[in-house]
Parts: structure tokens; C-alpha cells; sequence
């Protein structure tokens, strides 16, 4: 691969107007943006015992793996992001990072946190969260437009689970537009869920699940759970056998590949070309590639699509059938799905 073809792949990609599905909305913060929330509270208040962001998470260290990862966050980063300041700063700053890389149309998804010695209930923090995205979606002059999902941790009991369906209905006409299954896959049995993901469903809430993310949440009788919730996409979709991809074709079941993240938390065996991207692409379902957690892997949605280029020898007519059956597989209504299909049908990249 020549120089000039690397950097032609580049700029396509930056063009792009791009879809983003899969995205946590903690994982998306930058290293800067938490390292401006540190400072701010260093500078408010000089005891504030949390290491800098800057040396907790060294700018090039992306190898965080299935151990490593999960307590970045309950360990660290959310006790930077620990009031509703930070939360919508950051918040702020994960829009303005994802349209600034060409990002048109982003779902985010996030899990209700309360933080009781704050008073901040999981309420609060969807309302917060919220403002944010429709104050931004508001503003003309932005070219990105931002949704809610509401995320159960594979660790809530029943009750917490519970909550986050009641807080998606609550607040889906300000901007909630599906439900997810998330959190560590070694931990958690998924059969606690099925009456509460059945409610969602039954509520008309659109539903993703992470599927088949590790070995251990794999199995048959966890895949054939999460199946029976009728999902709408999934997440991830790594130790699938050929029974449950027929199942997921026969369903037209999107699926959201993060090919960065898989690598470098060593989810796949090998590298880039092995990605099960190149298997899916074939497949005759929604295909949307996503970047899970920016914040943590540093690779965003247009190095992702210039990954895929590179790596499976996408043609702009593969990446423009490719973008535009990712349309009808977002969460939010016709409007728009209309508004993303005149965005594709225009664009002036496609030709090179
Ligand atoms: P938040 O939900 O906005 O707080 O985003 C961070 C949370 O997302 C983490 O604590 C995890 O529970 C979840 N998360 C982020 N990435 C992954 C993933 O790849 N698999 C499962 N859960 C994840
Ligand atoms: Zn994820």
C-alpha cells in the first residue's frame, strides 16, 4: 500500500458523513477532556485525590483488555466525571469530538448512575445527559444529530434493570430511542432479564445487546436468551456459530463491529484483515461500524471506516451500500432516516 493510497483512504474517510451506533458515552471522553475536568477540580480544591488523567491513561496506551477495562471505569473515571458539571461538560465534548470527526447521525448510549453523595439520582443524570443532546440537536448550525440509549449493567439486579426500562419510557419523547445490554461479559446471568428486556420490547422500545463478546458469554443458552428478546442489533456478535448467523440473517438483525477495540483489547485472534468485518460484509444484514469507546482505543469512527477500506479493499460504491443499510437500521424515526438518506444521495465523495 503506497503512501498516496493510505492518505487518499484517509481523507475519503474524514469526508465521510458517517453513522456512529455504537458508542458509551464514558468511554467516548477524550484523555483532554477528562485531564480539563481534573484540573478544574485540582484547581477548585487541591486535596482532590485522583491521579491526572494524563498518567492513569498514558496518551498510547490502547491495550486494555477484558481484565483492564471494566475498572477503568468504576475504579477512575467515574470518580472524575462525578458531578452534573462534569458530566455535561463531557457530554459536550464527546459531540463536538464526534462531529468534528464527520459524524452526522450518533447514537450514544449510556448507563443511569446515580451518585448519592451528590444527591444526583439516575434520573437526574438520564435528565442531564439529555439537556446536553437536545440542546445541541436544537442548535441549526450543527451538522451532527445525537440520541439516548439507556444501558442495563450485566450486574444490575432485577430492580435496577427495571429502572432503566422505566426511565427509556419515561424520557423517550426527550430523546431515548432504545435500550441496551452491556457491562463486564464475565459477569451476570442474562436469564434475570428476559421479563424486563420482554417489557422493553413489548413497550415498543428498540433493543441492542452486546452478543457473544467473549467466550464466556457465548454460550448456547446465553446466545439463545438474548435471541429470544427479539433484538433490533448487536453489538460485538465475535463467538458466533453458523446456526446463530443464519438466525441473525433470517432476522436482518444489524450488527455493530468495532474493529479497533477488537484488536487491541485482543477480543479477535489476530489483527485488522482476520476481523469478523470481513465475514458480515457478505451477509445480508446491516452492517455498522462503530467505535465503542473512542476515550479508551483513540480510534475514531473515520479511522475505523479507513480500516475497513484499507483492510477489506472497500470500493466507495461498497462503502456507500454499506452506509446507507446502516440507515435503516438506526433507532430514530423517518425524519431521520430521510435526512441521512439525502445526506448519502448527495455527497459529493462517492466518486472519489
Ligand atoms: P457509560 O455507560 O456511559 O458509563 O459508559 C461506560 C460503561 O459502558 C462501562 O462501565 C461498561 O459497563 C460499558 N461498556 C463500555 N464498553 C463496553 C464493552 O465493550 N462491552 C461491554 N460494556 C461496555
Ligand atoms: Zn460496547
Amino acid at each position: 500500500m503506497s503512501a498516496a493510497a493510505t492518505s487518499v483512504e484517509k481523507h475519503f474517510a474524514r469526508r465521510l458523513p458517517k453513522i456512529e451506533l455504537h458508542a458509551h458515552l464514558t468511554g467516548s471522553i477524550s484523555r483532554a477532556c477528562l485531564h480539563a475536568i481534573w484540573r478544574a477540580k485540582k484547581a477548585q480544591d487541591a486535596a482532590f485525590d485522583v491521579e491526572d488523567p494524563l498518567v492513569a491513561i498514558p496518551s498510547d496506551k490502547v491495550d486494555y483488555d477484558l481484565e483492564t477495562f471494566f475498572p477503568l471505569f468504576s475504579s477512575y473515571i467515574y470518580k472524575l466525571c462525578s458531578d452534573l458539571p462534569s458530566i455535561e461538560y463531557s457530554t459536550k465534548a464527546v459531540l463536538q469530538d464526534f462531529q468534528a470527526d464527520g459524524v452526522v447521525y450518533l447514537e450514544l448510549r449510556t448507563t443511569p448512575r446515580a451518585i448519592p453523595d451528590k444527591a444526583i439520582t439516575k434520573d437526574d443524570y438520564v435528565k442531564t445527559v439529555l439537556s446536553i443532546l437536545n440542546a445541541w440537536n436544537y442548535d441549526a448550525t450543527n451538522t451532527l444529530r445525537a440520541y439516548l440509549i439507556l444501558s442495563v449493567d450485566r450486574r444490575n439486579t432485577i430492580a435496577q434493570a427495571e429502572e432503566v426500562v422505566d426511565l427509556c419510557i419515561k424520557y423517550r419523547p426527550a430523546g431515548v430511542v432504545g435500550i441496551d445490554l452491556c457491562g463486564d461479559p464475565a459477569k451476570g446471568d442474562v436469564r434475570s432479564f428476559t421479563n424486563t428486556f420482554t417489557r422493553a420490547k413489548a413497550a415498543g422500545l428498540k433493543m441492542t445487546l452486546h452478543f457473544a463478546e467473549a467466550k464466556v458469554s457465548a454460550t448456547d443458552l446465553e446466545l439463545k436468551t438474548l435471541l429470544s428478546w427479539r433484538p433490533d442489533r448487536l453489538g460485538h456478535v465475535i463467538h458466533v456459530k453458523e446456526e446463530y448467523c443464519k438466525i441473525i440473517e433470517r432476522e436482518n438483525i444489524g450488527v455493530e463491529l468495532c474493529l479497533s477495540c477488537n484488536v487491541h483489547a485482543r477480543m479477535i485472534t489476530g489483527t485488522y484483515s482476520d476481523h469478523h468485518f470481513g465475514m458480515w460484509r457478505h451477509k445480508n444484514v446491516p452492517v455498522a461500524l462503530s467505535t465503542d469507546d473512542v476515550g479508551v482505543f483513540c480510534s475514531p469512527l473515520s479511522v475505523e471506516y479507513e480500516l475497513a477500506v484499507k483492510h477489506f479493499s472497500l470500493s466507495p460504491a461498497e462503502v456507500c451500500k454499506l452506509c446507507e443499510g446502516v440507515v435503516g437500521s438506526i433507532f430514530a424515526g423517518e425524519n431521520e432516516k430521510d435526512r441521512l438518506r439525502k445526506i448519502y444521495a448527495e455527497w459529493d465523495g462517492w466518486m472519489g
